[in-house]
């Protein structure tokens, strides 16, 4: 495993060889050609020994007013707080402070903070389970296999929808800086799931086209597309009460969809295959993503609730019915995966215990949202996998290391 103290001390030990590679400094130096004067600085003419006078040619006569001038005209100048807007908003949004939305950004330093990388997981165990002919039943290699090809492919949906539909559209820079977090973390799941996909050493092709070659994958991915499709075009634009829906819309398939219900069957089985000391390694990786999946859920009902107090006429009862139906169609689809992924019980569950956590899980989707609960009565028969998700409660779950750790922080520059 990697950690920061060996790093350290194979960077003073490189050190010296880094240095020894610097060349010498000739002691007599030839002067150096002078290049002719360019004219016209047009870097297709340039040529290449010209091109530092051309660059500072073309300095000495840049005009920054324009610019300025342009971002004026579009802001207003300094930003105050009361300019700031969850959407559709005119302020400047290059300028992060003053702050307005505190918890988007406080979420920004907590997802800092629990900082990791997929390679600083020991997956040895999990590569001899899965390689010796006993090590696990074939329900349980299917669950592995088809968590892993839902897994793999649904966080660069994920990143997809965040940069390419959402960012643009979300008008504060505080919600902005924790989408920019927010998609390196997706990053680091799809690399997490290529890790453990890699280390098992299973059929690379077999496992990504799962989303598009196995239909409970498949309904799952479909169903997320079509809300980034409708909003990706670059012509999209907020700011009718349609549009404005359109966007919201997007947020609960996302949010409370795609991350808040889609996620939590998978998460469930592997996670409880690591309580049961299989694939702990897999287990561990996703417990990390389960720990960043919570905060996503949770930014992504906060911008949804703020958007509302921002824009009540959006969520009228048409708007309110949709969300609702929306929701549930979901939890449809899961509960459709659920039975895919166990045709029989096996590690401690079946298809129906997973039916009714999922409708304990869009009881809460529904709740947090503001909507009334659709299955009464229904109770969480998982109560490990609330306390996986309460990050106090986490420590040494697996018994490999604490879990709740931080980065370095701080450098040491001495
Ligand atoms: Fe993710
Ligand atoms: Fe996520």
């Amino acid at each position: 495993m990697l950690n920061w103290d060996e790093y350290n001390k194979e960077e003073t030990q490189v050190a010296p060889a880094i240095k020894n590679t610097v060349p010498e400094v000739p002691k007599h130096v030839e002067p150096v050609a002078q290049p002719e004067p360019v004219a016209e600085a047009s870097p297709a003419t340039i040529e290449a020994g010209s091109r530092a006078e051309a660059a500072r040619k073309a300095m000495e006569t840049f005009d920054a007013s324009e610019g300025v001038k342009e971002l004026d005209e579009m802001h207003n100048g300094r930003v105050q707080v009361d300019d700031k807007a969850m959407i559709n908003c005119k302020a400047d949004l290059n300028q992060l402070v003053p702050f307005k939305y505190d918890w988007a950004w406080q979420k920004y330093l907590d997802g800092s903070a629990n900082h990791w990388m997929p390679q600083e997981v020991n997956m040895t165990a999990d590569i001899a389970l899965w390689k010796s002919e006993d090590g696990l039943t074939d329900d349980e290699r299917t669950i592995v296999k088809r968590n892993l090809g839902f897994f793999s492919t649904a966080d660069s949906l994920v990143a997809n929808n965040l940069v390419l539909a959402l960012y643009r559209l979300v008008t504060n820079p505080e919600c902005r800086q924790y989408i920019l977090r927010q998609s390196l973390e997706e990053a680091i799941h799809t690399h997490a799931y290529q890790y453990c996909i890699e280390s098992l050493g299973m059929d690379e092709g077999e496992i990504f086209n799962m989303y598009r070659e196995i239909p409970s994958v498949a309904k799952k991915a479909a169903w997320g597309l079509k809300y980034t499709q409708q909003i990706s075009d670059p012509t999209f634009q907020t700011g009718t009460t349609e549009t404005d829906k359109q966007l919201l819309r997007n947020l609960i398939a996302f949010y409370c969809v795609l991350e808040g219900i889609f996620f939590y069957c998978g998460f469930t089985q592997i996670l409880s295959m690591g309580r049961r000391n299989k694939m702990t390694g897999t287990a561990e990786q996703f417990q990390y993503i389960l720990r960043d999946e919570s905060m996503h859920v949770n930014f992504g009902i906060d911008v949804i609730n703020q958007i509302k107090i921002e824009n009540p006429h959006l969520w009228d009862e048409e708007m309110k019915s949709e969300a609702a139906q929306m929701i549930l169609e979901g939890t449809e689809l899961e509960i459709q995966y659920a039975r895919d992924t166990m045709p029989r019980g096996v590690l401690g569950m079946n298809a129906s215990m997973m039916e009714e956590y999922l409708q304990f899980i869009a009881n809460r989707r529904l709740t947090q949202i503001g909507l009334d609960e659709e299955f009464k009565g229904a109770t969480n028969p998982f109560p490990w996998m609330s306390e996986i998700m309460d990050l106090r409660k986490e420590k040494n779950f697996f018994e490999t290391r604490v879990i709740e750790y931080q980065t370095g922080g701080a450098l040491n520059w001495e």
